[in-house]
């Protein structure tokens, strides 16, 4: 079984994030040869700031370790410093259709707040189905808002098999039970995101206890107060979900536990839950983070192990297409 996923550099990582991201990642480690790319190419479809861009690719790279990657044995690399990314992405634009990537929610999402819009963030999810596509990826560990674009990386793929050869594997999104969408504590109906979320209603994953513990506290319920998933109840069916992500226990079993404890005992609870969880990943963190010449040494690592799972599928791609490869040498 073969595993990718790739997150963006973007914005500090939120516990939307660990749900749909890092926990997934680091429990798909365990099936098979899996790859985690932090995808930097992808971090440059909005206007960013260059110095941020530098930072946050060591951040996150450490936060990947601080939640369980294991650089050693799992592929963890920046997609910048493979090649064939790039590559690819061109490739494949050539089976990518037009209508479909302006019919991208996010695209539509992204592009309609701003003045001036990247034709990079139109060619966004090619460049993903690139990624997935050169690594033969079976499962793609992603959340609920990627769906969209794991399902056009299929059809990609589809068409440039039946076109050219097959060569690709057709990936599946690989969605937690629980927690594919944590929404924002202060509007349920507002994904939890890095940007754009209130920032009151926003779990950062290095927010300070106190900090996390406020946010659950004025987090926004709904009307009634049985603790119980109910479509009704978005608040507070937002708040089982992190409780369940952040113990392990199932939305059942905590309606059971806490059903009648009332929405205040509940929310103080989810926060101190998502505290117990959280610490121990900050500590790591931030002895990860403060070593960046061993941070430089692993990504180097992994660049290596990503070209070389990476090239024979890209080298075929060239081949099908009806390219003449240079001899080796010219
Ligand atoms: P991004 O930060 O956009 O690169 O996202 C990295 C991963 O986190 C992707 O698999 C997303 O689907 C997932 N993710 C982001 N926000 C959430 C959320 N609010 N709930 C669940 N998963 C999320
Ligand atoms: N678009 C994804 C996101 O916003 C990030 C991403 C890029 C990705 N390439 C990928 C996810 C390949 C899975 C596989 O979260």
């Amino acid at each position: 079984m073969r595993i990718f996923s790739g997150i963006k550099p973007t914005g500090d990582s939120t516990l939307g994030n660990y749900s749909g991201g890092f926990r997934q990642y680091v429990a798909t480690q365990e099936l098979g040869d899996a790859t985690f790319c932090i995808v930097d190419l992808h971090a440059i479809t909005v206007p960013y700031d260059p110095a941020d861009l530098h930072s946050r690719t060591l951040d996150l790279f450490s936060m990947l370790i601080a939640t369980g990657l294991d650089p050693e044995r799992t592929t963890v690399f920046a997609q910048s410093h493979v090649t064939a990314h790039a590559e690819a992405s061109w490739l494949l634009s050539a089976v990518a259709g037009y209508g479909q990537l302006g019919r991208m929610t996010q695209f539509k999402e992204k592009g309609g707040e701003q003045e001036f819009v990247a034709s990079a963030l139109f060619n966004y999810p090619v460049l993903m189905a690139g990624d997935i596509l050169l690594y033969q990826a079976d499962i793609v560990p992603i959340g609920d808002d990627q769906r969209q674009h794991l399902e056009l990386a299929r059809d990609i793929a589809e068409r440039f098999n039946s076109r050219f050869g097959e060569i690709f594997t057709v990936p599946n999104g690989f969605y937690p039970e629980v927690g594919a969408r944590i929404m924002s504590l202060q509007d349920p109906a507002a994904k939890m995101g890095k940007t754009g979320s209130s920032e009151q209603g926003t779990v950062r994953m290095l927010d300070a206890p106190d900090a996390i513990l406020k946010k659950f506290k004025t987090a926004v319920t709904d009307s009634g107060r049985e603790v119980r998933k109910a479509d009704d109840k978005p608040g507070i069916s937002n708040l089982i979900d992190i409780m369940s992500v952040a113990t392990g226990s199932t939305p059942a079993q905590i309606e059971a536990e806490y059903g009648d404890a009332g929405y205040g005992t509940f929310k103080v609870a989810v926060g101190e839950a998502v505290v117990a969880l959280l610490e121990p990943i900050r500590e790591r963190y931030v002895e990860l983070r403060s070593d960046e010449g061993e941070l430089l040494r692993l990504l180097a690592l992994g660049a290596d192990k990503a070209r070389a799972t990476s090239a024979p599928t890209l080298e075929r791609m060239y081949e099908t297409m009806g390219f003449v490869r240079a001899r080796d040498g010219a």
